[in-house]
């Protein structure tokens, strides 16, 4: 009886608390006080208590711009050691997380270029080449935890000293999504759009693993679309992508076809889940079905988006070693189609196998 009052009250508890499984760090930030930011609600905190070494830095504000977020305020730096390592425990090995930073350089040493590398405990993660002081840039990773702790690090590669803005970690409760990444490889972000928004970027707490959905300027033969109607997500669709995000699409502006492509790494593995959402209330003769090629290869066929309803597919890219390629994407209308493709989000992930 008291276990069942107990069980009770935990499954209370849990409701209430929405950033569950959240570590948000604001690095360079002095002090011990947690703060939320205004935008998204989220609790961060300074960043003494994971990481001992580095110098803490406030950025000149001339370079903030009016979307940039505030963890960008400040940083820590590394002008010391090759290596140093953010550390975060209490980690559920087994389980899938997002990790990402944000670094954001302001100008803050007056040197324009900085670059250097980013490793997830022993595995080179991702290179941070910093070109525009006044751009920011993420960098995320979805890992399989293989220990109970993530150390985080940066990695000094002689072209300039070592920061970063903020750290972040989000528990992926869900065994069903984002099932490419395990625990032999993770998914490295390339990118995560939002089709057809207006120009905001959409994050927690739509999003409840706190995914940034980042909108992007419509090309001219494409047209903006949405629904006024709200878009549920599927139980039968992991991905749980906010409806904010369903809500808007793109569709030719003219003609049955929507092509784009991207500039991609040889011999690498390239995962990319497209997210669709019927807006119309299709009659008995209506339909909207599309095919979907890469390189002129039909990837998926008879596509067929649900009405108000999320679903998503899921495609694969592989190329041999050698010189640059480039994914060449078509979403063409099959023959007697009443409606043009759609796409409502994209996202596109490289595998980075983990030792
Ligand atoms: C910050 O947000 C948390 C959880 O959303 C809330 O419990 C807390 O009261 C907030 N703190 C302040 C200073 O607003
Ligand atoms: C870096 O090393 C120099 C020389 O050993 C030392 O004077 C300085 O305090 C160190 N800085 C940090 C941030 O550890
Ligand atoms: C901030 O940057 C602006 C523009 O480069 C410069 O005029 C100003 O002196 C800087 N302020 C500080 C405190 O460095
Ligand atoms: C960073 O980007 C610049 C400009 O694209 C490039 O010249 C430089 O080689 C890059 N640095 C590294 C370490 O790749
Ligand atoms: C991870 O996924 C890859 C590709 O599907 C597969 O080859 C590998 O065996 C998987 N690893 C584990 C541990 O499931
Ligand atoms: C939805 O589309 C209508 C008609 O094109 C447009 O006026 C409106 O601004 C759009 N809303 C959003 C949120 O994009
Ligand atoms: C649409 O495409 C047709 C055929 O290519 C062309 O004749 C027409 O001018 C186009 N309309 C617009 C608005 O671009
Ligand atoms: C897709 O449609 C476009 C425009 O009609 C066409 O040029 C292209 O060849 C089609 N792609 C495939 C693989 O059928």
């Amino acid at each position: 009886m008291r276990s069942l009052i107990f069980l009770g009250f935990l499954a209370v508890a849990l409701e209430v608390n929405a950033q569950q499984g959240f570590v948000s760090i604001d690095c360079g930030m002095d002090g011990s006080t947690s703060y939320n930011d205004t935008v998204t609600g989220i609790t961060y905190e300074p960043d003494a208590k994971y990481i001992n070494s580095g110098v803490n830095y406030k950025i000149n504000m001339t370079y903030l711009q009016a979307a940039t977020p505030v963890q960008a305020e400040t940083l820590r730096a590394f002008p010391n050691g090759s290596r140093n390592c953010y550390t975060i425990d209490g980690i559920i090995q087994g389980d899938k997380y997002l990790i990402r930073g944000l670094f954001f350089h302001g100008n803050y040493d007056g040197l324009t270029t900085v670059a250097f590398e980013l490793h997830l405990g022993m595995n080179f993660w991702q290179l941070v080449n910093i070109t525009e002081p006044s751009d920011p840039i993420w960098r995320e990773i979805i890992t399989v935890a293989q220990d109970n702790s993530f150390s985080v690090c940066l990695v000094n590669i002689k072209s300039g000293t070592p920061f970063i803005s903020a750290l972040e970690l989000r528990h992926i409760d869900s065994t069903d999504v984002y099932i490419d990444g395990n625990q032999t490889n993770s998914l490295v972000l390339y990118a995560r759009v939002n089709m057809g928004a207006a120009a905001q970027d959409i994050r927690y707490p739509d999003d409840a693993y706190d995914r940034i959905w980042r909108f992007d300027i419509t090309p001219p033969v494409w047209s903006d679309i949405n629904s006024s109607q709200p878009i549920q997500t599927s139980p039968r669709d992991a991905f749980q992508v906010p409806p904010a995000v369903m809500a808007t699409a793109v569709t030719p502006a003219n003609g049955t076809s929507l092509m784009f492509y991207f500039g991609a790494d040889t011999g690498v593995v390239y995962y990319i889940y497209m997210h669709f959402a019927e807006f119309n209330a299709l009659s008995q003769t209506e339909n909207r079905i599309f095919d979907v090629f890469v390189n002129d290869e039909l990837k998926a066929s008879s596509v067929k988006p649900e009405y108000l309803l999320s679903t998503h597919i899921s495609l694969s890219l592989t190329s041999a070693l050698g010189t640059e390629v480039t994914y060449n994407f078509a979403l063409n209308s099959t023959i007697g189609s009443s409606f043009p493709p759609i796409l409502n989000a994209i996202e596109a992930y490289s595998v980075l196998p983990l030792q």
